[in-house]
């Protein structure tokens, strides 16, 4: 007989060919029943359903069938049928059935169900293989392609930005230094620092902290451009919201103000949920009832209101105003902690907010400064459960006015010759924005954890896998 073709189980759910010889391939998720008839829950990942495969056991080798347990790969063949149980659409009666591998129940860290979120992560090699990841990595690469839809759609480029760089994009020095130098004898300068002429690229170099200030060239080119890459940072922060190796979607755009920076990063957060909202449905309504019962109705409400807009400086107002004795006291010129992002997000508004005209004090070099010569037209869009979602700003565009900053920052300029070119060569205004990728799927996913949206997460001492 011919071999049968693969068909997944997310097709087999969806199809009405009863009857049907077909062949799936997967992980057993259980198998129960010992009589004279028992069921295998089948899983392949393509969806979060798994199909039963009914198995007549006289037909089989009874070795064979003893091999497969929670979590064997298994080929079977067989017909197609209109399932009489409920919760299904169709199951298969198995006709053939190849043991590809057997799993030892003693040591299978999967064994039993229910681990703990902390635990899972320890097996990060394995945890796709849970509904809860499997839900989680599917609505992951639903929400890339829709960025890239988006972006495409509307006629943006996507510009690949490098990962190893020569600048600190973020002026904030939490860079990991790439080197080819041994580290137990480091060529030195007459001072006794290391010198960096003598590395691989001929001078110090790090993975990037953002892509923007090269997003930045690319949108003095071809108008509208994005980056979708991986970013690295080295700050210390032990937090269920940040990560030492993340995703940053940041689209830059030329002719754009702070209002249509502003109007795109909301129609783009919308476009993001409801993406989400149309095509991951079945995993949406698993987390919804495995994890956070309000999961699906926030997201549809964040598709429909209108986010607040309102002044870093009339944000601390309210602040101090609230009554609240947070952590980190309030007053005008602090960073804004999660706390009072979240306070003025979900206590105050009630819905998403976007704040703008921050000191320049905590912002970085390139945001364009504003006339009263203390604050800079940056924006943040805080989510609820959050906090900062997205921070971008209108970028400083005047040359005299980004030297000034670059000096009174003491930026090392001959670092970054090239982006004040710019600013020498037909520079006009353009603002753009970064998009934490992981906080987004942690938002639309419900996830309370930043380490559980990404595969394999990098923080602090945790580089496993
Ligand atoms: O606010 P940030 O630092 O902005 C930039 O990097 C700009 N260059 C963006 C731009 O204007 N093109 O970072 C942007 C977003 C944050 O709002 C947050 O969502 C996310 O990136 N982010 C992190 N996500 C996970 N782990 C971390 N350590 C993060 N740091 C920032
Ligand atoms: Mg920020």
């Amino acid at each position: 007989m011919e071999k049968l073709k693969r068909t997944k189980v997310a097709d087999l759910l969806k199809s009405t060919e009863y009857d049907k010889m077909v062949n799936v391939k997967g992980w057993a998720r259980s198998h129960r029943g010992s009589g004279k008839i028992s069921f295998i829950a089948l899983n392949d990942g393509s969806i979060i359903h798994n199909i039963q495969i009914v198995v007549e056991r006289e037909n089989f080798d009874q070795d064979m069938l003893k091999g497969v347990t929670n979590g064997a790969g298994i080929s079977v063949d067989g017909k197609l049928v209109k399932s009489m149980g409920k919760g299904q659409s169709v199951e298969i009666v198995a006709t053939e059935i190849e043991l590809y591998g057997t799993v030892d129940q003693e040591t299978y860290p999967l064994q039993k169900k229910g681990h703990s979120m902390e635990f899972l992560r320890t097996i990060a090699h394995l945890r796709p293989r849970t509904n809860t990841f499997g839900a989680v990595l599917r609505i992951r690469h639903a929400l890339a392609y829709a960025v890239h839809k988006y972006y495409n759609d509307r006629g943006f480029y996507y510009l690949h930005t490098p990962i190893v760089t020569g600048s600190d994009a973020e002026g904030a020095g939490e860079m990991f230094r790439v080197t080819t130098l041994d580290p137990k004898q480091p060529p030195l300068n007459q001072d006794g620092s290391v010198n960096y002429k003598e590395d691989f690229f001929g001078k110090a170099t790090n993975l990037t902290v953002s892509g923007q200030l090269e997003g930045e060239l690319g949108a003095l080119a071809l108008s509208q451009v994005y980056t979708f890459g991986p970013t690295f940072r080295a700050e210390n922060s032990n937090t269920p919201r940040h990560l030492a190796e993340f995703w940053m979607i940041e689209p830059e755009m030329a002719f754009y103000d702070i209002n249509d920076n502003m109007d795109l990063a909301e129609d783009f957060l919308k476009y993001l949920v409801q993406y989400a909202l149309d095509n991951c449905m079945a995993d949406l309504e698993f987390l919804n009832k495995m994890f956070d019962k309000q999961l699906i109705q926030r997201l549809q409400s964040i598709v429909k209101v209108k986010y607040k807009r309102l002044t870093y400086t009339e944000a601390i107002v309210i602040l101090e105003k609230s009554g609240r004795k947070f952590e980190f006291p309030v007053s005008w010129g602090i960073d804004l902690q999660s706390e009072h992002e979240r306070y003025l997000v979900e206590q105050h508004f009630k819905r998403p907010v976007i704040l703008t005209d921050y000191p320049k004090n905590i912002k970085a070099f390139y945001m364009k400064q504003n006339d009263d010569g203390k604050t800079v037209r940056a924006m943040d869009v805080l989510f609820p459960n959050i906090g900062e979602i997205i921070g971008g700003s209108q970028r400083e565009e005047i040359l005299e006015r980004l030297l000034t900053r670059i000096k009174e920052m003491e930026i090392p300029i001959e670092t970054m010759w090239w982006y004040i070119d710019t600013r020498k060569f037909g520079t006009v205004p353009h603002s753009g924005f970064g998009l934490g990728f992981e906080r987004m799927v942690l938002f639309i996913t419900g996830m309370k954890n930043i380490r559980d949206v990404i595969p394999f997460p990098r923080t602090p001492n945790n580089a496993e896998f």
